[in-house]
């Protein structure tokens, strides 16, 4: 059975863990090696993922014991960002990232008109896992540079 809870810090390491398993595997052939490095070392080290938890909300899926899958959000001007959604590859296509996401939106406070993430050009699966569960391409977006092509979309969670 799959369970979705709130990270704790003691779930720092298991969190960076899926982050350094999944990125390679999802982004080989989208970016450089140097992007998948530096974005591991940037956005998953025990430092980054701390202040996710402290900060923002961070949810994980578990599996017995084991975290399979994780999801991060935090506030960004006058945006909530999906920042991260990553289940582990031997996990994927059962029903955990639709879990994550719907905890994520559950766990955003009352009145939150919308959630906005980006996503790089060419993530084709993820893009389509997006459209699926009712992300569209968002008007408005935070600025971030980040070097390569990116695109935001967005769930509109006041007509929903
Ligand atoms: C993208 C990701 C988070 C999706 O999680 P997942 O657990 O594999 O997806 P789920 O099994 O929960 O899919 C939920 C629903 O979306 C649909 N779906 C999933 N991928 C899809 C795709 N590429 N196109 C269309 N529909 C898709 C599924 O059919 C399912 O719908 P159903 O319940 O009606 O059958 C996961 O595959 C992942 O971690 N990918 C690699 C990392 C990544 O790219 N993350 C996003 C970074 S922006």
């Amino acid at each position: 059975m799959i369970t979705v809870r709130r990270a704790e810090v003691g779930d720092v390491e298991a969190i960076r863990q899926i982050g350094l398993v999944t990125w390679p595997v999802a982004y080989a052939g989208l970016v450089s090696d140097e992007f998948i490095t530096d974005g591991l070392a940037q956005w998953w080290s025990p430092e980054a993922v701390e202040r996710g938890i402290r900060n923002g909300i961070t949810l994980v899926a578990a599996e017995g014991e084991q975290l399979i899958g994780i999801v991060g959000l935090g506030r960004e001007g006058d945006f909530w960002v999906m920042w991260k959604l990553y289940v582990l590859p031997d996990h994927q296509g059962k029903g955990v990232g639709k879990a994550l996401l719907d905890a994520a939106v559950k766990a955003l406070p009352e009145g939150t008109p919308e959630l906005v993430l980006d996503v790089l050009v060419g993530n084709d699966k993820a893009i389509g896992f997006y459209r699926a569960n009712g992300f569209r391409e968002a008007p408005k977006t935070p600025d971030r540079d980040l070097g390569v092509e990116l695109m935001w979309m967005s769930l509109d969670l006041q007509t929903a």
